[in-house]
This record gives C-alpha cells, sequence and structure tokens, in this order.
C-alpha cells in the first residue's frame, strides 16, 4: 500500500481516496490517551518519553487508520529548549517566564535538549504501518514568540504587539533565534524519519497588512528556505490560521507545497485564486465533531464537492477539541471513505 498524504503532495494528480488527519488527534477526547498522560505525570514529561509519545502518537492511528499521523509534541518545547522556563498548568495552559529580549535564550543546548523527541520519530518511523505517513511539525515564529513575550496563551497576543512596537530590535532579535531553532529541529526531525512537515502559525489572524509581510510571511519563508539550503526536499504544509484574505499571498510567497486553512473562511473564495500547484487541506469546523449527525455530514459534503477538481487532505480547520465524542470521529472517517 502507497502513502496517500505523502502522494498527494508529491504527485500532480488526485488520489482516487481523499486522504485524512485531524489536527491534535492525539489528546483528551481520547481515553486512552488520558491513561498515558496520568501516567505521565505532567505534559511536558509526556513530551520528552519517547515510549510514552510514541503510544500517543499511535493511539488515533489504530483507532480510525488515519492516512497521517502527527510526532505527539508541543510548539512550546522550542522555548524550553532555548533555556526560558515552560510549565504547564493543569486545566488552564501553558505558563513560560517572560522574555523580552534575545539574550535571555541560548541555541547552545537544542540538538540535546531535542534528544527524546528525535528518538519518538525514529521510534514512530520504524512502528507506525508503511501505508501511514508520518509528519513532523513546529510552531512558526510569530506563534510562538506570541508565548514567549507573554508568558502564556493570550486572547489578542497584545505583549507580543507591544514589544514589537516598543523594541522592534529586541522582537526581531527573537524571531530570529526561533527562525534558527526551527530549522535545526525540522531538519533533525526529517533526518530521523519526518515525511512531511507542517508550521504552526496560530496567531498569524492578529497580524495585519506589513505585518503579517514581515512577521508571519517572511520568517515562515526562512524556515522552507533554511530547509532547502540544507538540500531537505521533504513537503511542508503552512497554516497561517485566520490569515483571512492573505492565504493564497502566504502559500505563493513561502512556497509551501500545501495550505491549511482555517474554519472562519469559506474555502471556496480560497481555493479560487489557489495555484493548483499547492495542495489545500482543512477547514472543517471541530465544533461539528462534537454534535455528529447530520449537520457534520452536510459540512463534510460541502468540502468535499468544493474541492472535487483539485488536490485536498481532509483535516479541521483546528485542533479537535477535548469534548469530541470518539463515536462523532469513527463515523465521519467511514463516511468519507464509504463516498469513494
Ligand atoms: O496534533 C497532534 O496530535 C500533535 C500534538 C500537538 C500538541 N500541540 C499536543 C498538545 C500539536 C501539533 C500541538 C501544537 C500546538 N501547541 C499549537 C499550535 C496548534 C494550535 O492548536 O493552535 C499551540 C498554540 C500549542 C500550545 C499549547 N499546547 C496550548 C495553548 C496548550 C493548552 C491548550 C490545551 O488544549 O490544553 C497546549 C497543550 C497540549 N498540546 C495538549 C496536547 C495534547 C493538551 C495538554 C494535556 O494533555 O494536558
Amino acid at each position: 500500500m502507497q502513502k496517500t498524504i505523502l502522494s498527494v503532495l508529491n504527485n500532480s494528480e488526485k488520489p482516487k481516496t481523499l486522504p485524512i488527519w485531524l489536527m491534535r488527534q492525539a489528546g483528551r477526547y481520547l481515553p486512552e490517551y488520558k491513561k498515558v498522560r496520568t501516567q505521565a505525570g505532567n505534559f511536558l514529561n509526556l513530551c520528552y518519553t519517547p515510549e510514552l509519545a510514541c503510544e500517543v502518537t499511535l493511539q488515533p492511528i489504530r483507532k480510525y487508520a488515519f492516512d497521517a499521523s502527527i510526532l505527539f509534541a508541543d510548539i512550546l518545547l522550542i522555548p524550553d529548549a532555548l533555556g526560558q522556563k515552560v510549565w504547564f498548568v493543569e486545566g488552564e495552559g501553558p505558563r513560560l517566564e517572560p522574555i523580552s529580549s534575545p539574550d535571555e535564550l541560548t541555541l547552545d543546548n537544542l540538538s540535546q535538549h531535542m534528544k527524546p523527541v528525535y528518538q519518538t520519530v525514529s521510534l514512530l518511523s520504524e512502528r507506525l504501518p508503511k501505508e501511514t505517513t508520518l509528519i513532523g511539525f513546529a510552531g512558526s515564529p510569530w506563534t510562538v514568540a506570541t508565548y514567549m513575550i507573554a508568558g502564556r496563551g493570550t486572547p489578542n497576543q497584545a505583549p507580543a504587539h507591544a514589544l514589537k512596537h516598543n523594541d522592534a530590535h529586541a522582537f526581531q532579535g527573537i524571531m530570529d533565534v526561533i527562525v534558527e531553532a526551527t530549522i535545526n529541529y525540522l531538519a533533525a526531525q526529517v533526518e530521523h524519519g519526518a515525511e512531511v512537515l507542517q508550521l504552526f502559525d496560530s496567531w498569524a489572524g492578529s497580524l495585519n497588512g506589513d505585518d503579517f509581510d514581515r512577521f508571519c510571511i517572511a520568517p515562515n519563508k526562512a524556515i522552507i528556505n533554511g530547509l532547502r539550503a540544507k538540500g531537505i526536499t521533504t513537503p511542508i504544509i503552512g497554516f497561517p490560521r485566520g490569515a483571512k484574505n492573505r492565504y493564497v499571498d502566504f502559500a505563493v510567497e513561502t512556497g509551501v507545497q500545501a495550505l491549511s486553512i482555517d474554519q472562519d473562511i469559506a474555502l471556496s473564495s480560497v481555493i479560487a485564486d489557489l495555484p493548483d500547484t499547492v495542495v489545500s487541506q482543512g477547514n472543517l469546523d471541530p465544533l461539528c465533531l462534537i454534535d455528529g449527525g447530520q449537520d457534520m455530514f452536510s459540512k463534510v459534503d460541502e468540502i468535499i464537492e468544493v474541492t472535487k477538481d483539485r488536490r485536498h487532505i481532509f483535516n479541521l480547520g483546528h485542533g479537535i477539541t477535548q469534548y469530541t465524542p470518539p463515536q462523532n470521529v469513527s463515523a465521519m472517517v467511514s463516511y468519507i471513505r464509504n463516498k469513494g
């Protein structure tokens, strides 16, 4: 059997079956995840324990036979590796000791720090079914910087916007360190067996006008160029969540092979201007998986109809929520696979 996700990204033809995976497919909506998560004690421990991280990555593959598996890790492992203090508060989310200058970071320990993550990638590449594509990932610089500067998730990323405005030099310095770290991190994931890479720019939507070009497009492009300069030809999926009317600019200017699209924009409006050399991905509202049923199937049908003449990877517009009943995921996957 061939790897459908790898082949949809590498070949210009539309595959006979629609490839499927879901952002955050390993996580708290799965009882088997919660069990391993408890065993690990805390979230970072789970990310840095290869046997456990490998196990939770494999859980959704066993259950749903998705066409791709995404490495179990987190975008905030990069600040941790750069020497910033990172922890997760149960039921609340990430906390970091806020930084305001690149002088507080060091690239010296990156490779050593990330060794367990690379070991997880190696284990996965041995243990995954041969038809399952292994996706590695990282956060994009702006998104990672918003957490590093604020010290937590924020509704509008105001602390990062403030540093960008008040000390443009320090802000750019932080972005540059993240770019360099991310190139090395993703190159090592490929070396250990990642077959596709996804860049998550979850907070791209708060960058407007020139800021979108400078702090979303440019750093994502710098990472991609950095990887290509190392001779790495691995397909890359970009996800500038909330990019609105800049989605196509992002895809064309960064040179991504695929574009992941959130649920707040009409898929047809993005696809209308997206070159057919770029694969589309995503757009299903994660909330429709909570209720499931006819409303979910109708939304699925709509995505299939809109993308019938192009290469598309079925996915959500953002991560699956912890409130999703696992049987709705099964129902959705069977529905799509039974369609052809
Ligand atoms: O997709 C996958 O299955 C792979 C694993 C993955 C996780 N986080 C695991 C995780 C991936 C790809 C991420 C990316 C990530 N992490 C992003 C970008 C995508 C997005 O969702 O916008 C961001 C912004 C983060 C940072 C982060 N990690 C936050 C804000 C939180 C807290 C919110 C939450 O859902 O709890 C996390 C924690 C986290 N990362 C969990 C998981 C499974 C839940 C933690 C737990 O199990 O206790």
